[in-house]
């Protein structure tokens, strides 16, 4: 297992595909790789193995929103195709997933989600209670 961070308090420090360009630069052998978590990691890690010509697959779940196919939130292009992580995937092709659409449809409500962060602060009871 490799283990990266931003800031190397933990593991290695720095970018998911640092590892993975070494080991597969190294390992001539690797057939597939799966990459699953924030959708710019994804992006990455298929740029990367694209590059590399390995197969990769990576899990739009965390787009998902009702999981039911009624809500449209999980919307993705995969080769030019409209497709939704619910009902067609949640795996596919990283090496087709439109990302640069996908990213941008996520960052459509920041301004709208920052706006509530800020109008509805939470804070944590318990922490305030010094209870963590
Ligand atoms: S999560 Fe709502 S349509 Fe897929």
């Amino acid at each position: 297992m490799y283990i990266t961070t931003d800031d190397g308090s933990y593991g290695r420090k720095g970018l998911v595909i640092d590892p993975l360009k070494e080991l597969l630069a190294k390992h001539k052998d690797i057939k597939e790789v799966v990459a699953i978590g924030p959708l710019i990691m994804m992006k990455a890690t298929a740029d990367t193995t694209r590059s590399f010509g390995v197969k990769t697959i990576v899990s739009l779940n965390t787009i998902m929103v009702d999981g039911m196919g009624m809500c449209g939130g999980c919307r993705v292009t995969v080769a030019g195709k409209d497709q939704f992580a619910c009902v067609d995937g949640p795996d596919f092709d990283a090496h087709q997933v439109d990302f640069n659409e996908l990213m941008k449809r996520q960052r459509r409500f920041v301004k709208e989600e920052k706006s509530s962060l800020e109008k509805y602060h939470h804070e944590c009871e318990l922490k305030k209670a010094g209870k963590i």
